[in-house]
C-alpha cells in the first residue's frame, strides 16, 4: 500500500507542474481536486513568516517589522530520498539553491522585480520548492504546500495606495475561501496513435482498473484551478499574545470564512512578548475562542535574534526551553511550539485526503463519462503539439494512477 506521503507528494508535484504548464486552451475536463493546502492570515507583524519557516524547520523567509511579506508565497515541501537540502523557484526554473540565506534574498529580489522597492503588494505569487532529505532529525517535514501571505492590515501607510487595506484583505480571501479544484485539459493524439482512441473509450469506465491515461493516449494540454463554493485550504490563524483576541484580523477572517472553525488552527505567537502578571491561558486552552483543533502557542525568534542571526536549531531549542520551564504553560509544553504544530497538520491533511479518496474517484469516473459523451459528440481525435512539458504531466497523471491504485490495494 502507498503511503500517504507518496500520494500528497505526487499531488504537490502535479501541483507544481500545474503552474509550469502555460495556457494552451482547449475544451476543460474536470479530473480531480487538489489537495488542501495551508495558508497562513493574520495581522501584520503578527509572526506569520516566522511561524512559516518554523514549521518548515528552515530559515529562508523574509520577515520582519513592517510589511515584509508583499506578494504571496507558495511553498511546497518535498522528501527526497538522499542528497542534502535544495530549493528551486519557478521563476528560476534550472537554479538549484542549497544556500537558503540566497532563497530568503530571492525571494526579497523577486517581490521588488514586481513591486518595485516600494510598499507595494503584488498579488502574483512566487513559487518555491524545498526538497529535503528523509530522515533529518532537525527537520519538520511534512510534503505540504504552504503560503505565505502579507499581513492584514487597518490602514495605508506612506507610498501605499489606500485601496491596500482592501487589496490585501481580498488577496488573503482568495486563498482561504476558495476551493480549487484542478482541471486537465486533454486531447487525444493524432495518428498514428488514433486507433488506440477506441481502447480508452472501451476502458476507461473504471480508472481503478485501467491504465486509463496511457490508453487514452491523450496530451494534456492545459492543467488550471478552477474556483468552486466549497472552502479547500486550511487556514492557519495567527494571532500575536500581545494583542488582545478580541481584536485579531485572523480570527475575524476566520471566523467569517469558516464559522464551524473545522479547518482553522489557532496559532497564538508572541508568548514571550505579554505584560507581566498577564498569560495565555484562557485562549490556549480554549476559553477565549473555542476553535475545533486545539490552540497552539508559539515563541518565534525576536526582532534581536534576527539582528544577531540566531538559527533555527537554536530558536527551537529556546522555544522548547520556553514551555518546558514556563510556570503558566508547563503542563502544555507537549502541545505547544512549532514542532507540534506541524505534527498536527500534517495528521489533519493526512484526514483529508483520506476523507476525499472517494468523492475523487467519483470525480474522476465522472469525467471520464463526459470525456466518452464528448468524443462520441466530436468524433474525432485533434492533432496537438506535444513538448517536454507535456510529457511530464503526462508521467506524473500515470504515476498518480498507479499510487493511488496502490493506495485503494
Ligand atoms: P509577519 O509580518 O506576520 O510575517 O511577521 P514576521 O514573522 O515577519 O515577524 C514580525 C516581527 O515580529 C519580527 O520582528 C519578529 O522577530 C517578531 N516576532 C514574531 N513572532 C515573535 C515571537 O513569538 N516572539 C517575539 N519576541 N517576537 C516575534
Ligand atoms: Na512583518
Ligand atoms: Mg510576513
Amino acid at each position: 500500500m502507498a503511503t500517504m506521503e507518496s500520494l500528497i507528494g505526487l499531488v504537490n508535484r502535479i501541483q507544481r507542474a500545474c503552474t509550469v504548464l502555460g495556457d494552451y486552451g482547449g475544451e476543460g475536463m474536470s479530473l480531480w481536486e487538489a489537495l488542501p493546502s495551508v495558508a497562513v492570515v493574520g495581522g501584520q507583524s503578527s509572526g506569520k513568516s516566522s511561524v512559516l519557516e518554523s514549521v518548515v524547520g528552515r530559515d529562508f523567509l523574509p520577515r520582519g517589522s513592517g510589511i515584509v511579506t508583499r506578494r504571496p508565497l507558495v511553498l511546497q515541501l518535498h522528501k527526497i530520498d538522499g542528497g542534502s537540502d535544495y530549493a528551486e523557484f519557478l521563476h528560476a526554473p534550472r537554479k538549484k539553491f542549497t544556500d537558503f540565506a540566497s532563497v530568503r534574498k530571492e525571494i526579497a529580489d523577486e517581490t521588488d522585480r514586481i513591486t518595485g522597492k516600494s510598499k507595494q503588494i503584488s498579488n502574483v505569487p512566487i513559487h518555491l520548492s524545498i526538497y529535503s532529505p528523509n530522515g533529518r532529525a532537525d527537520a519538520i517535514f511534512v510534503n505540504l504546500t504552504l503560503i505565505d501571505l502579507p499581513g492584514l492590515t487597518k490602514v495605508a501607510v506612506e507610498g501605499q495606495p489606500e485601496s491596500i487595506v482592501e487589496d490585501i484583505e481580498n488577496m488573503v480571501r482568495s486563498y482561504v475561501e476558495k476551493f480549487v479544484r484542478v482541471v486537465l485539459v486533454f486531447r487525444t493524439l493524432a495518428p498514428p496513435f488514433q486507433s488506440q482512441q477506441q481502447t480508452f473509450i472501451s476502458s476507461s469506465a473504471q480508472v481503478g482498473s485501467s491504465k486509463w491515461w496511457e490508453k487514452a493516449c491523450c496530451v494534456v494540454l492545459k492543467i488550471y484551478e478552477q474556483e468552486s463554493t466549497e472552502p479547500n485550504s486550511i487556514i492557519l490563524a495567527i494571532s500575536p499574545a500581545n494583542q488582545d483576541i478580541a481584536t485579531s484580523d485572523a480570527i475575524k477572517l476566520a471566523r467569517e470564512v469558516d464559522p464551524s472553525g473545522e479547518r482553522t488552527f489557532g496559532v497564538l505567537t508572541k508568548l514571550d512578548l505579554m505584560d507581566k502578571g498577564t498569560n495565555a491561558l484562557d485562549v490556549l486552552e480554549g476559553r477565549s475562542y473555542r476553535l475545533q483543533h486545539p490552540w497552539v502557542g508559539i515563541v518565534n525568534r525576536s526582532q534581536a535574534d534576527i539582528n544577531k542571526n540566531v538559527d533555527m536549531i537554536a530558536a527551537r531549542r529556546k522555544e522548547r526551553e520556553y514551555f518546558e520551564t514556563s510556570p503558566e504553560y508547563g503542563h502544555l509544553s507537549s502541545k505547544m511550539g512549532a514542532e507540534y504544530l506541524a505534527k498536527l497538520l500534517s495528521k489533519h491533511l493526512e484526514t483529508v485526503i483520506r476523507q476525499r479518496i472517494p468523492s475523487i474517484i467519483a470525480l474522476i469516473n465522472k469525467t471520464i463519462d463526459e470525456l466518452n459523451a464528448e468524443l462520441d459528440r466530436i468524433g474525432r481525435p485533434i492533432a496537438v503539439d506535444s513538448g517536454a512539458q507535456l510529457y511530464t504531466i503526462l508521467e506524473l497523471c500515470r504515476a498518480f494512477d498507479r499510487v493511488f491504485k496502490e493506495h485503494l490495494d
